[in-house]
């Protein structure tokens, strides 16, 4: 199985569960995570949603060959569907991140409401040197909470960004070990069990409705250029050449 849900005391729980892959997402685990967040949507019992990943990796990102294989048709693939499931939660998501944060996985804590992360922790959205740009709005969001000097080292330059940088560029609420970030998630999400429902959502939706309709027009900018860069020779050769356990060569391209 390569995502679990369940719903334990009033908390939503996704677990992207694929670690021979390291987590690597494809469509059909984007689809069941988008079906997940429907579901607690739905379940009246379900007051906050927790995603999580194992114990030394939260996802390592979209599977590249999966990817290559499969590029996302329209705004209704399951890569869609689940980042609008994120994005437009009603109820406060939680996610808890040990280990690698790659690509969709960095970019996806920007659209959680509280994000804790272990003390071996690194985030990175390598997305330039896979002949891509950012997506889902990381080129607005990563900007907006760490200052645009800070967002070109890591969107342009693509440097990684450690456990304390994440909460210096304020993309992580606090650092713990690694073996208390999914308990002290849990714990927070339940949180939301003492509290009336309906004000939680009404002050969600306030707390981000300031920057809905820029974000909105920044993806689908993104997608946009994103889908034809997919397609390019430039990230064919920085897919095959992953594979192929080699650097890139962008020598040719002009
Ligand atoms: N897509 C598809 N497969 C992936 C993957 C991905 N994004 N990330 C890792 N895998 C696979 C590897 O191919 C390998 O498979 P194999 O055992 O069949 O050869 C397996 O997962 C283990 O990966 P490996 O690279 O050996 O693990 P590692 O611990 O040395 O490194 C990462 C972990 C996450 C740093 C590294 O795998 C990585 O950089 N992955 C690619 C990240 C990426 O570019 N994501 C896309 C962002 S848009």
């Amino acid at each position: 199985m390569s995502v679990l849900a369940t719903t334990v005391n009033g908390v939503a729980r996704i677990e992207i569960a694929r670690p021979e892959k390291k987590n690597a997402i494809t469509a059909a685990m984007y689809q069941l995570m988008a079906d997940a967040f429907a579901a607690a949507h739905d379940d009246p019992a379900a007051r906050a949603i927790l995603i999580y990943g194992q114990n030394d990796i939260f996802t390592a990102g979209n599977d590249l060959e999966d990817f290559l294989k499969n590029p996302p048709a329209d705004m209704n693939a399951p890569v869609f569907q689940f980042m609008q499931a994120l994005g437009y939660a009603e109820k406060p998501v939680i996610a808890a991140v040990n280990g690698a944060a790659v690509g969709i996985g960095t970019t996806m804590l920007m659209h959680c409401d509280l994000v804790y992360c272990a003390d071996n922790s690194i985030f990175s959205m390598p997305f330039v040197s896979l002949g891509l740009c950012p997506e889902f709005a990381s080129s607005f969001l990563m900007p907006l909470n760490a200052g645009y000097h800070k967002a070109v080292e890591k969107l342009l330059l693509g440097d990684p960004i450690s456990a304390d940088e994440a909460v210096e560029m304020k993309i992580v609420n606090r650092v713990l070990p690694p073996d208390d970030v999914v308990d002290f998630a849990i714990k927070q999400a339940e949180r939301f069990n003492l509290l009336p429902p309906a004000s939680v959502r009404a002050t969600k939706r306030l707390l981000r409705s300031g920057w809905k309709t820029a974000t909105e027009k920044v993806i689908a900018d993104e997608a946009n250029s994103f889908g034809q860069m997919l397609r390019s020779a430039e990230a064919k050769e920085a897919f095959t050449a992953f594979f192929e356990r080699r650097k890139p060569d962008f020598s040719k391209f002009a």
